[in-house]
C-alpha cells in the first residue's frame, strides 16, 4: 500500500484525537439508563468493543475543515455515532449476524428482542442530542437520513434472492443503507460550521461518494475478506442470499451451470457446506471482485473529486485519502 493511503483514519484520529476524546465521554455518558440494566449492559458490549468511528470522524473534520470553534460538532458526532450504533443493533439481527466487531453479536448473546430495543433506545437518545444543538436543520437532515437507512435496508430485503436483481437496485439500496448518513455525517459539519453552501453541498457529496463506495468495499470482503481483520463473519451475504455488486456481476456472465447453481443456492436458498467455496470460485473466475473493486475505485475518485471546492486545509487531505484508503481495504 502506497505511503500516502497508509492509515489515514488514524491520521484523522490523531489530528481530531480532544474532539474524538470528547464524543468518546459524551457517548459513554448518554449510552446509559438508570432504569434498565440491560442497556448498558448490550451498549457497553457493542460500544465498547470499538469500531473504526468513520462517521463521527466525518462529522468533526467536516466542522473544523470549515473553520468551527464551537461545541456542537461533538453533540452531531456522537449522534451519528449512536445512530449508526442503533442501525447494526437492528442490523444484526435482520441478517441474523453472529460476529460483530470481533465479538459476538447481542443478539447471540442476549436476543433479538434486547437488540432491537436497545436499538430503538440508542436511536431515541441520538434524536435528544441532535436537539440539543437547536438546529433545525441539522434535525432535518439527520432525521431524513435516519428513514433513508430504514428504505435502504427493507428495498434490500425484499431486493434479496432475486437474482434479476439490477445494478442500479443494488446503488439505491447501498445509497440509503451506508452512504445516507455518511453523507449526513459530513453535511451536518459544515452547516454547524456555517460553511458556504457550496462547500455544504461538496460535503454531501463527498460523504455520499464515500459511502457508496466503502460498502462495496465492505461486500467485496463478505466473499474475499477475513474475519479476524473485518470482525465479521465471512459469507453472511451469500446466507442471507443477497444480491450484493460481487454476485450481479457473476450471475451476468452466468453459464447454464452457474446460473443453476445460483437459483439454487440464491433464489431457492438450498445451501450446502461447500456452496459458499463454491461461489467463491465463480466470483473469481469471471473477475466479479476485480469488477466490484473498480466500481469502488470509480466512487472513491468521485468523492476525491468533491473536495476540490473545499478550503484548502491538512483535513482535507486525510479526506481525500481516506476515500483511496476505503478501497485499499480489498487490495
Ligand atoms: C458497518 O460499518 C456497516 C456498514 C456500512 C458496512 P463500519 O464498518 O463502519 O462498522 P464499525 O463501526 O467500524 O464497526
Ligand atoms: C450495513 O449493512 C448497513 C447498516 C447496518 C444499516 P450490512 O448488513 O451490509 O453490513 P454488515 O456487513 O452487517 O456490517
Ligand atoms: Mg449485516
Ligand atoms: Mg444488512
Amino acid at each position: 500500500m502506497d505511503a500516502k493511503v497508509d492509515r489515514p483514519l488514524e491520521r484523522l484520529s490523531a489530528h481530531l484525537a480532544d474532539d474524538l476524546a470528547a464524543v468518546d465521554a459524551m457517548i459513554r455518558a448518554r449510552m446509559a439508563s438508570e432504569h434498565a440494566p440491560r442497556i448498558p449492559e448490550v451498549t457497553a458490549h457493542l460500544i465498547g468493543a470499538g469500531g473504526k468511528r468513520v462517521r463521527p470522524i466525518l462529522t468533526l473534520a467536516a466542522a473544523r475543515l470549515c473553520g468551527y470553534g464551537g461545541a456542537h460538532h461533538i453533540r452531531l458526532a456522537a449522534t451519528v455515532e449512536f445512530i449508526h450504533t442503533a442501525t447494526l443493533l437492528h442490523d444484526d439481527v435482520v441478517d441474523e449476524s453472529r460476529a460483530r466487531r470481533g465479538r459476538p453479536t447481542a443478539n447471540l448473546l442476549w436476543d433479538n428482542k434486547s437488540s432491537v430495543l436497545v436499538g430503538d433506545y440508542l436511536f431515541a437518545r441520538s434524536f435528544q442530542l441532535m436537539t440539543e444543538t437547536g438546529s433545525l436543520r441539522v434535525l432535518s437532515i439527520l432525521s431524513d437520513a435516519s428513514a433513508t437507512i430504514a428504505e435502504g435496508e427493507v428495498l434490500q430485503l425484499t431486493a434479496a434472492q432475486n437474482l434479476a436483481t439490477t445494478e442500479e437496485i443494488y446503488l439505491r439500496v447501498v445509497r440509503g443503507k451506508t452512504a445516507a448518513l455518511f453523507a449526513a455525517a459530513a453535511e451536518v459539519g459544515g452547516v454547524i460550521a456555517g460553511a458556504p453552501e457550496a462547500d455544504v453541498a461538496a460535503l454531501r457529496t463527498y460523504g455520499d461518494a464515500l459511502g457508496i463506495a466503502f460498502q462495496m468495499a465492505d461486500d467485496v470482503l463478505d466473499y474475499a475478506g477475513e474475519a479476524s481483520a473485518t470482525g465479521k463473519n465471512v459469507g453472511d451475504d451469500f446466507r442471507e442470499r443477497k444480491l450484493t455488486l460481487p454476485v450481479i456481476h457473476a450471475i451476468a456472465a452466468a453459464d447454464a451451470a452457474e446460473r443453476a447453481f445460483w437459483r439454487r443456492t440464491i433464489e431457492a436458498g438450498d445451501q450446502q457446506p461447500d456452496d459458499l467455496a463454491q461461489a467463491q470460485a465463480i466470483l473469481a473466475r469471471h473477475g466479479a471482485i476485480e469488477a466490484t473493486r473498480a466500481a469502488a475505485l470509480g466512487w472513491a475518485a468521485r468523492a476525491q473529486e468533491a473536495l476540490s471546492v473545499l478550503p484548502d486545509h491538512p483535513l482535507r487531505e486525510m479526506l481525500g485519502d481516506l476515500a483511496d484508503f476505503v478501497v485499499a481495504r480489498i487490495r
